[in-house]
């Protein structure tokens, strides 16, 4: 009988994506750039696969979702009418004595970790364990007010040190802007400064009204985007969690004002609902209302996903207002307004207005990480005196990268040739692999790891009689079956649909 065993840390995660190719560090053999990752061709497959199975549940599932594909370069003044120029920052704060700096809500919450941690082990934590709440609850607050006196005060009170020095010689509190800047030009007293887009959201504010006139849309309606997104993050952490270069999958849904807490109530139970698809308990979920709203939002969500740090964001859903597109129409001076022909209460058309915005945005990486959290599984299979494990991505067949791998039992005696017209026959309609090296066994365990969910062993039999056998990956029961059936078993598993049930 197979045993999960939980090892689910995320140093094992780490040294599985690196080891099978999912995940490398950037540059690696120049030792890496800080929180930027490459992915390798197992990853770059299940990151396309996560982001098909995204695109398409919003643009071909609902009629009114259109996608574009914005440049990352955008005019300067989008990002002063966005106020990402004036309050895309950070708080933070550097220690006197290790130089080490910090942002301040990473910081106290650390701390807060630590009063939590000394409370479990207490015999009567229920002091500690109030302090930290109240620490967390005074933090969120004060940040709300941008009031960064009030949080040195705090991180002052609470006797907060620094990690590496163990003092608490702070500095003051600064704000740094997240945004990388670079120059548009060759000549550089000439040069323009632009940013490298912090967020993919104002690709889709800037083209309201092209794709609304082009596609003859119909408030409400939205527009998806998926691409990269840049942020010089101070604190880099917990592998691709936080990163500096990173992707977004976002979608603006623009709404009659008025209606948009109903769409923000829709969208935040539908975005759940595509996350519960994947077959992850919903214990593994949980919703966080935002107590500091962004300086565009009336209202804000994350969904939480607990990773093996913790729960953590992996998705918003925010209500923008009008923020945006009033916005932009100000420093374009151009009318980003709608003409809504429908009519109110009172027979009377709707007529002009700026739409408000309800957004969804999730980031691909976040999403990387998370199915690879919830799929990796180290198993004790060890019977008797025997003592075997194995290591298996347990994933949806629909996001695997390979769905399946053809093995010809020997190599010879018309295995091998055998095995490669059924790879020809499927490969037009699946990422097939070819394996033929070691025993099959230790094959087995190679696409284990890598999360195939089939496996075709071609043998004696095959030649006879045209069936092979079958073997599942996480029940790892075979099944004999004939050649002209496996494209149809296999269609079943991975068909994309599956992950909409
Ligand atoms: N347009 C709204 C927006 O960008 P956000 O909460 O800053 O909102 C949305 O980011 C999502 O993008 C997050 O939930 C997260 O999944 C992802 N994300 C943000 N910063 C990230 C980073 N530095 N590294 C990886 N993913 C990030």
């Amino acid at each position: 009988m197979s045993k999960t065993v939980t090892d689910n840390t995320l140093q094992a995660i780490i040294s599985h994506a690196k080891e099978y190719g999912f995940v490398f560090p950037s540059s690696e053999i120049y030792d890496g750039l800080s929180a930027v990752y490459d992915y390798g061709p197992y990853g770059a497959q299940l990151k396309k696969n996560i982001r098909d199975d995204w695109w398409k549940s919003m643009t071909q599932m609902n009629e009114n979702i259109v996608g574009i594909d914005a440049a990352i370069f955008m005019h300067p003044t989008t990002w002063k009418a966005s106020g990402h120029v004036d309050s895309f920052s950070d708080p933070l704060i550097d220690n006197k004595d290790s130089k080490k700096r910090y942002r301040v809500d990473h910081l106290i919450e650390a701390h807060a970790d630590k009063l939590m941690e000394e409370a479990a082990k207490a015999n009567d934590g229920v002091a500690l364990r109030d302090l930290a709440k109240q620490l967390i609850a005074d933090m969120e607050v004060l940040l709300a007010n941008d009031d960064f006196a009030g949080l040195g005060a705090l991180i002052q009170t609470n006797k907060i040190q620094c990690s590496v020095s163990g003092t608490s010689n702070w500095t003051e509190i600064r704000q740094f802007n997240l945004m990388f800047s670079t120059e548009l030009g060759s000549v550089a007293e000439d040069a323009n400064t632009i940013y490298l887009r912090p967020e993919t959201a104002q690709g889709i504010f800037v083209n309201f009204l092209n794709v609304q006139k082009t596609g003859r849309m119909k408030i409400p309606f939205g527009i998806a985007q998926i691409g990269k997104a840049f942020r010089n993050e101070v604190i880099a952490r917990q592998f691709i969690m936080r990163m500096r270069e990173f992707e977004q999958m976002e979608m603006q849904f623009f709404v009659r004002p008025g209606t948009e807490m109903q769409w923000y109530a829709y969208w935040k139970e539908a975005r759940l609902k595509w996350h519960l698809a994947l077959g992850t308990s919903n214990l593994k979920y949980r919703y966080h209302d935002h107590a500091k709203l962004a300086h565009y939002a009336n209202a804000a969500v994350d969904i939480e996903f607990e990773f093996p740090f913790g729960f953590k964001e992996v998705e918003g859903i925010h209500s923008r207002t009008d923020f945006d597109l009033k916005q932009h129409q100000e420093h374009s001076k151009k009318k980003l307004q709608y003409f809504d022909n429908d009519l109110d209460e009172q027979g009377k058309p709707y007529g002009n207005y700026v739409p408000y915005v309800v957004e969804t945005s999730i980031g691909v990486d976040r999403m990387f990480l998370l199915t690879m959290c919830n799929a990796y599984c180290e198993e004790d299979l060890s019977e008797g005196d025997k003592v075997d494990s194995r290591v298996v991505l347990k994933l949806h067949p629909a996001l695997a990268p390979i769905k399946a791998t053809v093995m010809p039992l020997t190599k010879k005696d018309g295995l091998p040739e055998k095995a490669r017209v059924i790879m020809d026959a499927m490969k037009f309609d699946f990422n097939m692999q070819y394996d033929e090296k070691d025993s099959i066994g230790k094959r087995y365990r190679r696409q284990d790891a890598i999360g195939t969910p089939f496996c075709i062993t071609i043998d004696y039999e095959t030649l006879e009689n045209d069936t092979v056998t079958i073997r599942h990956r996480d029940s790892m029961q075979q099944e004999r079956v004939a050649i002209k059936d496996l494209k149809s078993l296999i269609q079943n598993q991975v068909a994309w649909e599956n992950l909409l049930k």
